[in-house]
């Protein structure tokens, strides 16, 4: 939580109390910062001055619009999974060259729209995909500018959901079979093979298995080239993990080292998609505390945010740093550290949201200060795939976002109210006409922020 400080006792973005937005906007609400966006781009782009680098910040980390426009004024260009992420990357001003289209999955509408926009790059995965692109294309008059996403094996030493780049994993063209592909693409009169393209997985913290896979793409491209392709680009993915407990990732200027040396004499230009390690730290989850449950063998801290708001630690068991908006009493741990003994000012506790599934919880055996009903937290670390992944599971409204810069903030999307989310469903004719029951009384509508 490097960029969210405590000062005078309180916790800050930049030159904001968190307490004030919460105040302003409510809770649950997601807060970015505009300075620790900043520092997380300029360190990657610092650490590749002296490569001939394109950083394309990876949508799916974090795709409101407004953080994507502040990357972009930095000179990041996009890397998008979708039609939706590539329209965000449009509206945050993103130049089409500099967009990068990824995925297992695009469809025909998708490399179709993809064209029509003149976006720089788009990664195939499978041999149909290279066939349908090519149809659309060709049909066209134009040559899509393609690299080859390839699968090379390799163990990334992540969780599971989030490794990508082993051979029964769902991505990418089978190493041993590149050759032949490209060969066979290469042929083909709506198909320009430009570069290959890897990424193995999310929230690595060794630089070995990016090592390896990097060093079997540069045998590639000297594989490609003897068949006569002119690869002019090495799309290495993205990948690079975050400090959300006690990990050291490798830092951007180590990353930017080890492929300097894994590329070394391969003349091309490196393309990167970062997004964790862009937007990852960078955001807070603020919630509140409302009931705190003693229960026979554990307390229980019910926040109002919930696993629907912030899946990770559902979804992959992540941990998260969970500190007070009010800084603790001197002494008093501050749930990072698990083994610390307990203190009168302290207890062990479950930090869990609303939501009707075990599952839904934020923090397990978690040692904090002693909390009250009312008490503001932040979770750390929310930056990336956090929003992003949020959802309306037990019919709970998407949270507001809140972008921080200097000693202003902006909501870059309001909290969703209800009438929206109940106004998106549509009732069939059948039941257009049914009377409402009896009992049935209209609520009336709610203040959102
Ligand atoms: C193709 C692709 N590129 C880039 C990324 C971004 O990865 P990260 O957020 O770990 O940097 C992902 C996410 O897994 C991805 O699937």
């Amino acid at each position: 939580m490097n960029h969210f400080p405590y000062r005078d006792g309180e916790l800050f973005a930049e030159g904001v109390p968190l307490r004030r937005i919460a105040a302003e906007v409510g809770t649950p609400v997601y807060c970015y910062s505009s300075a620790a966006l900043t520092a997380n781009y300029r360190a990657f782009a610092e650490a590749f001055a002296g490569q001939r680098a394109t950083i394309c910040y990876a949508v799916k980390a974090n795709s409101n619009i407004a953080v994507i426009r502040t990357l972009a004024r930095l000179g990041a260009g996009a890397d998008v999974l979708s039609e939706g992420e590539l329209r965000r990357a449009l509206r945050a001003g993103v130049r089409p060259g500099n967009i990068v289209f990824s995925g297992v999955g695009k469809s025909p509408d998708e490399l179709a729209l993809a064209l029509e926009t003149g976006i720089g790059q788009i990664n195939v995965e499978s041999e149909p995909e290279i066939e349908a692109l090519n149809e659309l294309a060709a049909a066209k008059g134009v040559r899509a500018p393609v690299a080859i996403r390839v699968n090379p094996d390799v163990d990334a030493d992540t969780h599971e959901k989030i490794a990508t780049g082993m051979k029964e994993n769902k991505f990418g063209i089978d190493f041993d079979r590149a050759r032949a592909v490209a060969a066979h693409a290469g042929g083909l009169p709506g198909i320009e093979i430009v570069g290959v393209a890897v990424h193995i997985g999310s929230q690595l913290t060794d630089l070995a298995p990016f090592s390896a896979a990097f060093r079997l793409l540069s045998e590639l491209v000297g594989g490609l080239r003897d068949d006569g392709h002119d690869i002019r680009r090495l799309d290495l993915g993205g990948g690079l993990g975050i400090a959300y407990q006690d990990e050291t990732p490798p830092t951007p200027k180590e990353y930017a080292a080890m492929i300097a040396t894994a590329t070394d004499g391969l003349e091309v230009e490196i393309v990167l998609e970062p997004g964790r390690a862009i937007t990852g730290d960078a955001g807070v989850l603020l919630t509140r505390v409302l009931y705190v449950k003693k229960g026979v063998s554990k307390t229980f801290v019910i926040v109002d945010a919930a696993m629907n708001d912030l899946m990770r630690p559902s979804l992959y068991d992540a941990h998260h740093a969970i500190i007070p908006a009010i800084e603790p009493a001197p002494g008093t741990n501050e749930g990072a550290d698990e083994t610390a003994d307990e203190a009168a000012n302290e207890a062990r506790v479950d930090i869990v949201g609303p939501v009707c599934e075990t599952g839904d919880f934020f923090a397990r055996d978690r040692l904090m200060p002693v909390l009250h009903s009312q008490d503001l937290l932040a979770i750390g670390c929310a930056g990336a795939y956090g929003a992003v992944m949020a959802s309306t599971y037990n019919s709970r409204p998407l949270v507001a976002e809140v972008l921080v810069k200097a000693g202003d903030f902006a909501v870059i999307r309001p909290r969703q109210s209800y009438d929206d989310m109940l106004g998106a469903e549509k009732m069939p004719d059948w039941l257009e006409d049914a009377r409402p029951l009896p009992s049935t009384q209209p609520l009336p509508p709610k203040g959102v922020a």
